[in-house]
């Protein structure tokens, strides 16, 4: 029987790789249309979490995981051995960037490795995480045919699929989000586009892996170019006298030709920082320089160190210096609604000010707290101490923040996200980007 076959009567039995914000979604939506699904993952705590019916990723309700589990349609694990059931694997494992600022692409290679012993003939892989043009012919075919000596797209099918899930977004999800799939060869690319037509409205086949790798990364490029050029345009219109956030509306206004983009802080989350470099890094190989990219990258960087800029501005209009002030950061999830802190520039902004002085403390009823180069950072508990700081620094445009409230009491405010364009008071408190 075909794979195509078997996941049409659902006998067909998927795997998945990898149970974080891109993993447990997939896995829940497999085993939500019937297919038994095995998720494996390296820690033990969220694979015990999962198998008790409980999730910690936003977008899979526990009362949407708990049924599944319970049925036995969904089972989390740690070890390995269920690849030998499964008929198709999706890896779902982090790509980050390195130290230095280049792919570490680590994490697939070890998740391959330990992948590697159990595979079987017949079975379909595919690669969900963000990766470089090449990787999925060229590194993950040939360390899955090294393991047992099969023959990609032959003996096995190999894929890339890009995971295109944006966090807290109510109106796109997996299920009305197009797939773009790419096989090794043409049968590759059916079985794929099987699997996942059984819980997606649209899947498009695109001509190779590669392919489908660089269609992720025009997509993440695309946005970090055009944040970017927002980036810049603010400090523009900051040298110009003029409010950028009622430029862009006015030019939004135009129904074609224009797609409006906002600044902020800085980048933030698992991809839009991240992505863009795993392609420029691929083309400096091929001694190619991708200067979009580069260029972006280095605006956008900046940008926490411009909001520390704006923070002084407004202490130095009271005569005060940054050195000494008591500073509230509201939000450190990397955007609104969501409780995702990776790479949140927030985080990078509260270790300029501490650098320079300051006492900083944050406030971000999403984020409890969060650990980062080994030491943990606490919210504290709510605004009724507002008051008491120099100044409120608004990082993330939570709906939980009531705006008004926060610049009626605040001294001091410099808001990166034009969260307070409706207050009409004090708005001489209010430093923009
Ligand atoms: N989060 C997003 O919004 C998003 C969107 C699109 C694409 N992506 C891409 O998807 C991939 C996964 O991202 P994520 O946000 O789900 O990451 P995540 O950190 O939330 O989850 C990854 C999971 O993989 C597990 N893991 C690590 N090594 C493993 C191994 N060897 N074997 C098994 N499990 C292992 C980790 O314990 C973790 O639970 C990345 O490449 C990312 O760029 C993410």
């Amino acid at each position: 029987m075909s794979l195509q076959e078997k996941i049409q009567d659902r006998s067909a039995k998927i795997a998945v790789v990898g149970l974080g914000y891109v993993g447990l979604p997939l896995a829940t939506r497999c085993a939500g249309v019937g297919l038994r699904t095995f998720g494996i993952d390296i820690q033990q705590a969220r694979v015990d979490r999962i198998n008790r019916g409980e999730s910690d990723i936003g977008d899979v309700p526990s009362e949407e995981l708990a049924p599944l589990v319970k049925s036995g349609m969904l089972s989390a694990h740690t070890t390995f051995d269920v690849i030998g059931e499964a008929d198709a694997v999706a890896i779902c494992v982090p790509t980050p960037l390195s130290k230095t600022r280049d792919p570490d692409n680590s994490y697939i290679i070890a998740a391959l490795d330990m992948i590697g012993p159990h595979m079987k003939a017949g079975q379909l892989f595919v690669l969900e995480s963000t990766t470089y043009p090449g990787f999925t012919r060229e590194v993950m075919a040939e360390l899955l045919e090294k393991a047992k000596g099969l023959k990609a797209g032959v003996d096995f099918h190999i894929a890339f699929s890009p995971e295109r899930i944006d966090p807290g977004n109510e109106r796109y999800g997996v299920k009305n989000t197009t797939k773009i799939v790419g096989g090794l060869t043409a049968e590759c690319g059916k079985a794929v586009q099987a699997m996942y037509s059984a819980f997606i409205d649209n899947v498009k086949i695109v001509s190779s892996p590669d392919t489908a790798e660089m269609v992720k990364l025009l997509e993440n490029t695309f946005r970090a170019v055009n944040i970017g050029l927002v980036n810049e345009v603010a400090m523009m219109c900051r040298k110009l006298g003029l409010n950028v956030f009622e430029v862009i509306e006015a030019a939004a206004t135009k129904p074609f030709g224009f797609m409006p983009f906002y600044p902020g802080p800085g980048l933030g989350g698992h991809c839009i920082p991240i992505d863009p470099l795993y392609l420029s890094w691929k083309l400096k190989s091929m001694n190619y320089q991708a200067r979009f990219i580069e260029l972006a990258d280095a605006i956008n960087t900046a940008m926490p160190a411009h909001v520390v800029g704006r923070v002084q501005d407004a202490l130095n209009d009271q005569s005060r210096a940054l050195k000494g002030a008591k500073v509230l950061v509201l939000g450190v999830a990397y955007k609104r609604d969501i409780d995702d802190f990776r790479e949140s520039p927030a985080i990078l902004v509260i270790d300029l000010m501490e650098k320079k002085g300051a006492k900083v403390d944050y406030y971000d009823p999403h984020v409890p707290s969060f650990r980062e180069d080994g030491h943990v950072r606490s919210s504290i508990a709510d605004l009724s101490k507002l008051a008491d700081y120099d100044v409120a620094v608004i990082t993330t445009d939570h709906r939980a923040f009531d705006f008004q409230d926060i610049v009626e009491r605040a001294k001091l405010v410099v808001d990166t996200r034009n969260a307070t364009k409706n207050v009409a008071t004090h708005r001489e408190r209010i430093y923009g980007l």
